[in-house]
């Protein structure tokens, strides 16, 4: 049994002028219990609305949709999955607690095992020491971490993750990586879409490209990257005479080399060491992880 299975999903949408939008076009796909889905594709090319139509938000055109086996139409389908929507909509004034406690009652949570799971979650997306600020003052990637937390609140096997990362920062971002991944060792399965191509890269099993609402690409991330024809070696204190020898070594044996030079080092990873090594200079206070997270007065 596969945790989503969709089958010539599809979505129209009427816009202003009685034009027929395709939102989504017979899409045939399944996310295997436990794996991480990443689902790709440029603006309008129908990712929201297919986690909209696996929740029930939306209701097909045409084809159908399965959660664990379970059609969508029935709400049962969806006790078990949390969602992270693209927009997010809290209530400003509650503060971080108030939120996961109050999406926690909404899914009819009480007493001790609800206020042990809402310290359980502020705790896992690192809010603990935000927890008694109102959200008005939470930055974008503080919002995206309440967000996972409220999806998690009522231990989903499933979830749906709308551009998790949208609007955090790099180290923000690969936090919440690290949250996803070790989610998926608690044995969860995880739908998400993204932009951010380099992340998905590390974190998702399996990917789908949509164009258009249709799929046009999907497949195992490493089957789709590998380039099984090339290989490479990245070599330190080779001196000039020694890389003539390797060229030579590799002509002989009746390789070709394609390119050759030093190695660049990515923007992402130059802005971590940056704002790494000037947070080694800083004390913090406990519980904040960067001068960016510190607690500031209540609004
Ligand atoms: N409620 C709606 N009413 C009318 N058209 C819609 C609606 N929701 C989505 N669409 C249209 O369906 C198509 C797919 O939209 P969708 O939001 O699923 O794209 P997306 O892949 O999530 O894009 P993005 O990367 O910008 O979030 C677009 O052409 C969009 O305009
Ligand atoms: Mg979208």
């Amino acid at each position: 049994m596969h945790a989503i299975e969709t089958r010539s999903l599809t979505k129209h949408f009427r816009s202003t002028w009685r034009r027929r939008v395709v939102g989504l076009d017979h899409l045939n796909f399944a996310v295997r219990e436990n794996e991480v889905y990443g689902l790709l594709g440029p603006n309008g090319s129908g990712k929201s609305t297919t986690l909209k139509l696996i929740l029930g938000l939306y209701r097909p055109s045409e084809g159908e949709a399965e959660i664990f086996g379970m059609g969508v139409e029935r709400t049962a389908s969806r006790t078990r999955v949390g969602y992270l929507p693209e927009n997010p909509y809290f209530y400003r004034y509650l503060t971080g607690e108030e939120t996961v406690r109050f999406f926690g009652r909404l899914c009819g949570m009480r007493g001790r095992r609800l206020e042990e799971k809402v310290a359980e979650l502020l705790a896992l997306v690192g809010l603990e020491a935000h927890r008694h600020r109102r959200l008005a003052g939470y930055s974008k990637g503080m919002l995206q971490r309440i967000g996972l937390a409220q999806a998690l609140v009522h231990d989903p096997r499933l979830l749906l993750l709308d551009e998790p990362t949208a609007g955090v920062d790099p180290i923000g971002s690969i936090e919440i990586r690290d949250l996803i991944l070790k989610l998926r060792g608690m044995g969860k399965t995880l739908l998400l879409c993204s932009h951010l191509l380099d992340q998905v890269q590390d974190v998702c099993d399996r990917i789908g490209i949509l164009h258009y609402g249709k799929m046009i690409l999907e497949g195992d991330v490493k089957d789709l990257l590998a380039r099984r024809e090339q290989f490479q070696f990245i070599c330190e204190d080779l001196t000039d005479p020694a890389r003539t020898k390797v060229r030579e070594a590799i002509r002989a044996s009746g390789g070709r080399i394609v390119s050759e030079g030093n190695p660049a080092t990515t923007l992402e990873q130059l802005f971590l060491q940056s704002v790494r090594s000037a947070d080694r200079g800083k004390a913090v206070a406990s519980g904040a992880t960067r001068p960016v997270d510190l607690p500031t007065a209540q609004p």
